[in-house]
């Protein structure tokens, strides 16, 4: 029995490849290092669409449809707020989503996927503000889906820390089959429709052994407070049985390469240089003491750790990480929806039965 489905291939995709032990991400043929260095986020979702599918779909096409979703979604706002007061951001944007329909008669005849991404930005910028007592601000459909949801927040939306939001949403879009996305497949695969098989997928992201982990992040740096503090912070928590937020992986046995990319865009941002200082030498601590404890396991940096550094360097309240990372995978989980529902069939695992028999029956070996 693999604990956790571990090493388990569950399915077929022609979407993203994770290496674990080369430490390489390829996301429909290229790897991840060229689409975050060089793509936009519409180039990116276009290949994972028509990889997915098999139509043909066209950056410009994403693009203008995200900004048509974006002002769509805006016109629920009000019926969107009445629903979310006091919610998590991620609980509002589960709500959110869950208003929309898998036909939406009134949304221009906008592809769900495109309905799905677009949303995200405008409900969650939309309930932050509320729940801050600001004014909103509406989406402008000309802008970039990344520079917009900064303006609709209110933040600095210039092209460096707009590419620097717009690079970090690509560099998460997908990866596998991941908690979150393995469970938009399972739940696409019973024909339930893409926007439940999304809320699902944004159920499972909010876990911090998942998604949820950045926001920790940050509030280990302030735990810890000082460069005098790291080792016997992290003795104290190792000795209790914590978990460190943004160490370790289920699939990398090497560094993750999206902590590589985020690192390098981190420096592409305001950062002051003793938060920079502090995070590395805070992660090096960190390895040493988990190589130490754990010699036959590598654990490293992952995804979660930089991620902290580039979302709070773009401005970004950390209470709105998880969901940032849920506006990047977006993408993946429409794809991978995509790709389920094409050629896909139920997904049933079966189980071994552990618990005690009726009196009288013979052991079975029972599955089911
Ligand atoms: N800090 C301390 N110990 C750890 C950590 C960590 N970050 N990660 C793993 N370990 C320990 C486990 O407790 C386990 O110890 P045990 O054998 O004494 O029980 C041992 O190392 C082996 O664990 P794995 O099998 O490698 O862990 P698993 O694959 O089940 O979990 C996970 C992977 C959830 C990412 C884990 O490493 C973790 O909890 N990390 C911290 C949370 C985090 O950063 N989450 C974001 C992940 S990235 C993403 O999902 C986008």
């Amino acid at each position: 029995m693999s604990e956790g489905l571990e090493g388990v291939v569950a399915t077929e995709t022609k979407l993203s490849r994770v290496d674990g032990a080369a430490g390489r991400l390829i996301v429909a043929g290229h790897d991840i290092e060229e689409l975050a260095g060089h793509w936009r986020l519409s180039e990116v979702a276009a290949l994972l669409w028509s990889t997915a599918d098999g139509q043909s779909w066209n950056a410009d096409r994403v693009s203008e449809g995200l900004g048509l979703a974006r002002v769509y979604a805006n016109s629920l706002v009000p019926r969107f707020l009445s629903v979310t007061e006091g919610a998590s951001p991620v609980e509002a944007l589960r709500t959110g989503w869950s208003l929309l329909k898998d036909s939406e008669p009134e949304a221009e005849n906008l592809d769900v996927s495109l309905l799905l991404s677009g949303a995200a930005p405008v409900f969650l910028a939309a309930h932050y503000r509320h729940m801050q007592g600001m004014s909103l601000i509406a989406p402008n459909p000309d802008r970039d889906h990344a520079e917009d949801y900064l303006a609709m927040l209110g933040l600095d939306h210039t092209p460096v820390p707009a590419r620097a939001f717009e690079r970090y949403l690509i560099t998460v879009a997908d990866h596998g089959t991941n908690a979150s996305t393995f469970t938009s497949r399972v739940v696409a695969s019973t024909l339930a429709g893409e926007i439940s098989s999304v809320v699902a997928a944004l159920c499972a992201l909010k876990g911090p052994l998942h998604g949820g982990a950045p926001g920790p992040v940050l509030d280990m740096f302030d735990e810890i407070g000082g460069m005098q503090n790291i080792v016997p912070w992290i003795e104290h928590e190792l000795d209790g049985g914590s978990r460190l937020m943004g160490f370790g992986h289920r699939v990398y046995r090497t560094c993750d390469p999206r902590a590589d990319i985020l690192k390098g865009i981190v420096g592409s941002l305001d950062q002051s240089t003793d938060r920079m200082q502090f995070a590395e030498a805070l992660e090096r601590a960190v390895l040493d003491a988990l190589a130490a404890k754990y010699p036959n396991r590598r654990l490293d940096t992952n995804v979660e750790y930089y991620t902290a550094l580039v979302l709070d360097g773009v401005g970004l309240p950390r209470e709105l990480f998880t969901p940032a990372f849920a506006m990047g995978r977006v993408f993946g989980w429409c794809a991978h929806i995509k790709e389920q529902v094409a050629g896909g069939r139920l997904i049933r695992p079966s189980s071994r039965y552990t618990g005690t028999l009726p009196e009288g029956a013979v052991a079975l070996q029972m599955a089911g």
